[in-house]
């Protein structure tokens, strides 16, 4: 792999995003949108590092000044072993999408996934409440992680798991504290959801359509999915139909950039309905 060096002035504060494929990533977009407004000299680029080459693509951006990164797809796991200090939310979680390059160059991972569903959630519906019922979460792979981790946190009293692969729902139940059903005994809990809330791949571009019947839902429960291509998936839109309150999935990417651009570059940002036109242009 050819040594990674940094595209941007000198004088620059820089950070960047790293994973394999990489071209597909907003963040540059989302980085770029924040720099721009508050007229910060810094850089955001993408930086593509093969599994094989994690340690020698992040040594080398250490060496070469920058003050931290994303990370995403495939190294989300692996880069945990390479950070000095992990936050307690990254340790529960089991994964980093946010590393802070320290003054003595050690790094410093933390997880901010958790922190975009439950702002995503929170500034779209500032009305509701989290503390009220039971949430209903689809899916047990890693983002379901993060998205029980940030309703525990945001006081959600009962959250239930449902998984295909039923072993990995019911791990995660015993690991989180919360209960577990299969896909056949979904309808007899939907009844008392309060929040339902999709982490599966179903009803993303190219992926299987998600089937559920949401006619047991009742009139006051809130449905997300963090699904955001299509921004509008079947599921919400058969909320919708069904006269339901709903929450795009875009706004836990947007909101999950906050924290790393606040460490990186110094300045506090906000979600506006600029930056939710940048991305979905
Ligand atoms: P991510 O990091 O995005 O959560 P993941 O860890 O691969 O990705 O998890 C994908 C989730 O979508 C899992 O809950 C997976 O169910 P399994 O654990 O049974 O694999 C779910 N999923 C993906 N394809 C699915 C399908 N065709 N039917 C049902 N669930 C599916």
């Amino acid at each position: 792999m050819d040594k990674i060096t940094l595209a941007c002035p000198p004088e620059f504060l820089c950070a960047g995003v790293i994973g394999h494929p990489i071209a597909h990533s907003k963040s540059p977009l989302i980085h770029g949108y924040w720099l721009e407004k508050h007229g910060i000299r810094g850089c955001y680029e993408r930086y593509d590092i093969l599994p094989e080459f994690l340690e020698q693509g992040v040594s080398d951006l250490v060496e070469a000044g920058v003050r931290g990164f994303n990370v995403t797809i495939p190294h989300k796991i692996e880069i945990m072993k390479l950070c000095a200090e992990l936050s307690d939310e990254a340790r529960a979680i089991g994964a980093v999408n946010t590393v802070v390059v320290r003054n003595d160059g050690r790094l410093y991972g933390t997880n901010t996934d958790y922190f975009g569903f439950i702002e995503n959630i929170r500034k779209a519906k500032p009305d509701f409440d989290f503390s009220y019922g039971s949430a209903v979460v689809l899916g047990a792979g890693g983002a379901s992680r993060a998205v029980i981790y940030g309703l525990k946190k945001a006081g959600v009293p009962n959250i239930t798991i449902v998984n295909r692969t039923v072993s990995k729902a019911e791990a995660l139940a015993h690991e989180f504290g919360c209960g577990f059903v299969t896909w056949e005994t979904l309808p007899d809990i939907l009844q008392s959801c309060h929040l339902l809330v999709n982490t599966t791949s179903l009803g993303m571009v190219g992926q299987g359509p998600l089937e559920i019947n949401l006619s047991p839902l009742p009139d006051n429960c809130l449905v997300n999915d963090i699904v955001y291509a299509p921004l509008m998936t079947d599921l919400l839109k058969s909320a919708e139909s069904r006269g339901l309150d709903f929450v795009t999935g875009i706004g836990m990417l947007l909101h999950q950039a906050r924290p790393g651009f606040e460490a990186w570059f110094g300045k506090s940002v906000d979600v506006d309905d600029a930056l939710y036109s940048r991305v979905l242009g």
